[in-house]
């Protein structure tokens, strides 16, 4: 069987189940992210932050920035434009080379990338675990489609009723799509830039790009910041911003999406002290997820196999989360040698090298990548934030609870101020909590409205670590109660030191 969490069994971005279904029927609900143009039937590969979502996002980003931006004084940012010269592209190879092999459904229409098509050796094992019944039919269907093929399932269920024997049944099924079981094209390649033009004229000349990455402004940039800020290698620059990519087959929610956030590091150094930062970029990324709040058993760190490397990498980790549907990547840690400043320096005609006037040595640094994507970062901290559990209601009766278990510096809200009832002056010194919260920089929600129980309810769901209550114990010693969202335990506190109390908690 595949469960979540059960990492050995799980096919690379394949399996998904009830879990994902209810991860994303909450983000919905609660206004983490929506699809886009929803009100219009949606469009595939895009989605919107909703309240909530927004908030956790920039959170996140800020986090980032805070942390390998603002506290280092070897990284300075960058905000590069989405479109740029086409001959970026064609330099970085590409215009050339950014492809997927493309396989198309002749009757059906249905396209996908090479690598979802199950391998022939795929089908054998499947429909060999499906034989000895440690595979149900529809898990076979998951593990070979990801869950999008009626025809495999309709084939898959009539052998497994008339006991067809396996080797008829991998014949039927290979090669076919699994969607209508029609005959599949060749392999094609399929460039996955997104196009546009530039200007009044729409023909070959004024075609553009919108990014795929967005490290390109940042090699782009290199020698302006080189030369218009105090810094000199080994130093980086870092950015975040939209990355476009026609993806043939979005899937997974927001993992993999046309649209999306990328934030980067391109770390500019001596080819003697590449392997150095290397690795200390490598372990420095993997621990940031870490201690914000993803559990080291569900993180690995992946060193790629020399035949995975791409051309320009001399060494490559990718940080993996194990999802509900797979374990996948979430960022890259990359040393891409000199390879791109070089390129650039080929086509643009402009010296790309640094001169050391300690050493008077002139080279190009070589460069060390750290690649993550801001969405696929933000769907794991859902993931692993998404918990179910028992609390008592408000008669003491234990009640099934959804709560967020975000790490409090990621919490979209980080207080929720409530009176206990709507009277006796209660809601009035709420409110002034309300503000004086708000006043100190740190997101806060009224609510009055319903039975305090739901009310923490609904926190519990937003990912709100803290919820303050004025009862009429306020009015006899100005204190409130201030309960723990994990452990549900309720403090006292006096009103004046609900905000100390919240900041020495949130880290
Ligand atoms: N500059 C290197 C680069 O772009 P990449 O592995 O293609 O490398 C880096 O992308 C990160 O961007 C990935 O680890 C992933 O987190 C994110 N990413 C890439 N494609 C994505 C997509 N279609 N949807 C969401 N995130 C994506």
């Amino acid at each position: 069987m595949i469960r979540f969490g059960d990492v050995k069994n799980m096919g690379k971005e394949g399996k998904t189940d009830d879990l994902m279904e209810k991860i994303v029927a909450l983000c919905k609900r609660r206004g983490f992210i929506f699809q886009s143009s929803e009100i219009y039937g949606g469009i595939n590969g895009f989605w919107d932050y909703g309240p909530l979502g927004v908030e956790l996002k920039r959170n996140l980003k800020n986090i980032w920035w805070e942390d390998v931006v603002r506290k280092r004084d070897d990284i300075v940012g960058l905000d590069a434009a989405i479109i740029m010269n086409p001959k970026v592209w064609e330099a970085s190879g590409h215009v050339g080379g950014f492809s997927d092999p493309r396989v198309d459904c002749k009757e059906c229409n249905a396209r996908y990338r090479l690598d979802e098509l199950p391998t022939r050796v795929r089908v054998e094992a499947v429909i060999d675990e499906m034989t000895n019944g440690t595979m149900t039919v529809e898990e076979a269907v998951d593990a070979l489609t990801g869950g999008n093929g009626d025809h495999f399932l309709r084939i898959l269920k009539k052998a497994h009723k008339k006991r067809t024997n396996p080797s008829d049944v991998i014949e039927i099924l290979f090669g076919k799509c699994p969607q209508c079981g029609g005959e599949l094209t060749d392999a094609r390649q399929f460039n996955l830039m997104l196009k546009t033009f530039i200007g009044a004229m729409e023909d070959s000349s004024s075609v553009a790009y919108l990014r795929p990455e967005t490290a390109q402004g940042i090699f782009a940039n290199y020698k302006n910041v080189l030369d218009t800020s105090r810094i000199r290698p080994p130093f980086g620059i870092a950015q975040i911003g939209k990355a476009f990519r026609n993806e043939i087959n979005p899937r997974n929610f927001t993992f993999r999406s046309r649209e999306f956030e990328q934030m980067e590091i391109e770390f500019f150094c001596h080819k003697d002290d590449a392997d150095k930062w290397y690795e200390y970029w490598r372990d420095a990324r993997y621990k940031w997820y870490i201690d914000l709040g993803l559990t080291s058993s569900r993180l690995r760190l992946r060193d790629h196999e020399t035949d995975e490397l791409a051309h320009y990498a001399k060494s490559c980790a990718d940080i993996e989360y194990d999802f509900p549907f797979g374990i996948s990547e979430l960022e890259g840690v990359a040393n891409r040698t000199d390879y791109d400043l070089k390129k650039h320096q080929e086509h643009s005609g402009k010296d790309m090298q640094f001169f050391d006037d300690q050493t008077k040595e002139r080279y190009i640094p070589h460069v060390i990548e750290p690649s993550g994507g801001v969405d696929r970062a933000v769907l794991a901290f859902i993931c692993e934030a998404y918990t179910e559990d028992e609390a008592p209601d408000d008669k003491g009766k234990m009640q099934k609870r959804i709560l967020m278990k975000f790490h409090p510096r990621l919490a979209p809200i980080k207080v929720a101020v409530f009176p206990l009832v709507k009277k006796e002056g209660m809601p009035e010194v709420a409110r002034k909590i309300y503000d004086d919260v708000l006043a100190s920089g740190l997101t806060c929600f009224y609510d009055e409205k319903g039975a305090i129980g739901r009310r923490y309810r609904r926190q519990d769901e937003a990912g709100t670590p803290f919820c303050v209550t004025v009862d009429g114990q306020t009015f006899e010693d100005q204190t409130v109660t201030i309960r723990d969202r994990d452990s549900l335990k309720q403090d006292r506190i006096a009103v004046e030191k609900v905000v100390e109390y919240v900041r020495e908690r949130i880290g």
